[in-house]
């Protein structure tokens, strides 16, 4: 365990983390967890002044996973800034960063994973990254077991990833509360992501095409046009912005699962779409 500079708590291996824990728990406090992968940006922030406004302990865990990355994936490419989020967290009053190696999360002869179902298999960013929810939520049932805190906090970015923890939480009994946080988005509203370092200058000026898209057929959803019309129309105009797309769908904001048309209950709308070499997902809620 070393305090940084700065005032934040850095610890790296499970034991540290839970000794931590188990000085705020005497003392009454309570923790809440803010998972991550690093390149923290101000989604990440807003995760931890969410955490804040429940509990007086954060601990952000900052790892790279890769058994939620695909061989063809970009898990060895996938921006690592650790000095500069220690400082983002510093500055945002966050108390811990548990940044857990490879060796450390995974030691030799492991074999564990969790077995999914449900919204993990509602076709939409399950389809195209088959093998990332079981890694996902692997990693999260450990963090959640390590860190025992009160409250984890999740983005409502990744949507699916969301919902297939609250399914995991709630199915294995894990006592910490999973909190879904609103997502963070520029001015143009493109959703902040780590992946957005990735976009070249035009490809940054198209990006929020696919939220504008989104918005519109959510509008045009709720005026009382059909759903697949709606979705045909924004799926029209991403794809002549340059997108290739995965998917633009409508499901049932819970489960997942399809619907055929609005009948009041709470939808929401998914989309993951290519823009050059970068994949960038997005939702919003319909209603
Ligand atoms: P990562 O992509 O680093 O995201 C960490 C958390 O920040 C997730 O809960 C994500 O939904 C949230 N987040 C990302 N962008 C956001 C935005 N614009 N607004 C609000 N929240 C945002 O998601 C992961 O890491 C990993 O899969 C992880 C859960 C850590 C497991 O490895």
């Amino acid at each position: 365990m070393s305090l940084n500079s700065n005032g934040v708590i850095v610890v790296r291996d499970v034991a540290s983390l839970r000794a931590q824990v188990a000085q705020w728990r005497a003392r009454g406090e309570k923790i809440a967890l803010v998972p991550t992968m690093g390149a923290l940006h101000a989604g990440h922030v807003s995760l931890v002044k969410a955490g804040q406004a429940l509990a007086s302990r954060v601990i952000v865990s900052i790892f790279v996973n890769p058994t939620q990355f695909a061989p063809n994936e970009d898990f060895s490419a996938y921006p690592r800034t650790f000095e500069a989020d220690v400082a983002k967290l510093a500055e945002a009053h966050g108390d811990c960063v548990f940044a857990p190696t490879v060796p450390e999360m995974y030691g030799t002869g492991y074999t564990t994973t969790v077995s999914l179902a449900g919204p993990a298999l509602a076709g939409l960013e399950d389809k195209f990254r088959p093998t990332h929810f079981a890694g996902v939520a692997t990693v999260v049932a450990k963090l959640l077991n390590q860190a025992q805190a009160d409250f984890a906090m999740f983005g409502e970015k990744d949507y699916q990833q969301l919902q297939v923890v609250t399914q995991m939480a709630q199915d294995l009994d894990i006592p910490t509360r999973i909190i879904g946080v609103e997502t963070m988005r520029e001015a143009d509203g493109l959703a902040l992501s780590s992946r957005n370092v990735y976009l070249s200058a035009e490809e940054r000026a198209t990006a929020p095409v696919l939220n504008a898209s989104m918005l519109a057929a959510s509008k045009d959803i709720l005026a009382g046009q059909g759903i697949e019309t709606a979705l045909d129309k924004a799926r029209a105009r991403v794809t002549s912005a340059g997108f290739v797309i995965d998917y633009i769908d409508v499901r049932d904001a819970t489960n997942l699962s399809v619907v055929e048309k609005y009948e009041g209950r709470p939808l929401r709308m998914l989309a993951a779409a290519r823009l050059g070499k970068t994949r960038l997902i997005d939702n919003i809620a319909v209603g």
